[in-house]
């Protein structure tokens, strides 16, 4: 009986805090087989119905674009997205479906700038993009730069999870003080990515770097920890009093 309480208050902290702070999920892989996210229709339409019921009203997802690995166009995005609101639209989901790009920032994506080819968040203020994970982007800056340049406010997604810039809040300060937006993973703060990862990011929410936040979710065992979170009293009050810009920015 004990364990049944408990459980339910967990779920019901987590939603909360998403359904009242949160409402937006700017950051997750939910269109069927077009990343390494939903692999098909029927698992993003229970992902999305999963995330709706821990509270999301709108959820933005984010396939990657990534030329060698994931050739995605805004096209073939748009495409997906029709399909899944279609196939939403026959369930009981109450839950606003919207569709960006997550940019793996390379050569391809200066060229992709360059000709306008982009998808950025609805209304075009805003892009989502990541950089490499192994070892630092040279030009970082500049990348930030031609962004803003054209009026699009980079959304650097993740950067609790660039190693080779723990430690070093200077980088984290620099990519603000050039106009660009840092968001957090909601599982790095579970500690799904690893302690390092965990540590970098309590930091980032201590010295309120942090502007926005989403759940990068890609699938069921990301779900699964995402539930966990909710168990997990001094982290989920850390981010509970954290102001995230998701419904100003997003809704
Ligand atoms: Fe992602």
């Amino acid at each position: 009986m004990f364990s049944f309480f408990k459980s339910k208050s967990s779920s019901n902290r987590l939603q909360d805090f998403l359904s009242q702070s949160i409402q937006v999920d700017i950051h997750s892989h939910l269109l069927p087989g077009i990343d390494d996210g939903a692999p098909d229709l029927e698992t993003s339409l229970s992902l999305i119905n999963e995330l709706a019921g821990l509270g999301f009203k709108k959820l933005i997802t984010t396939p990657h674009i990534r030329m060698e690995v994931f050739p995605n166009t805004p096209a073939i995005i748009k495409e997906q997205l029709l399909e899944v609101q279609t196939a939403l639209r026959t369930t009981s989901a109450s839950v606003q479906l919207d569709a960006a790009a997550e940019y793996y920032i390379d050569d391809n994506f200066t060229a992709l700038l360059q000709h306008n080819d982009l998808i950025p968040y609805t209304g075009n203020k805003y892009i989502l993009v990541e950089y490499p994970m192994i070892a630092p982007l040279m030009n970082y800056e500049q990348r930030i730069f031609d962004l803003t340049q054209r009026g699009l406010t980079p959304v650097i997604a993740h950067p609790e999870r660039y190693r080779y810039w723990h430690g070093q809040l200077n980088y984290y300060e620099r990519i603000k003080d050039l106009g660009g937006l840092l968001q957090l993973n909601i599982l790095s703060v579970e500690g799904y990515y690893g302690l390092d990862i965990k540590k970098c990011a309590l930091e980032l929410l201590k010295t309120g770097l942090y502007d926005l936040i989403g759940t990068d979710l890609h699938n069921e065992r990301h779900l699964g920890r995402l539930k966990n979170l909710g168990t997990m009293s001094k982290e989920m009050k850390l981010l509970e009093a954290y102001n995230f810009n998701n419904a100003k920015r997003f809704l």
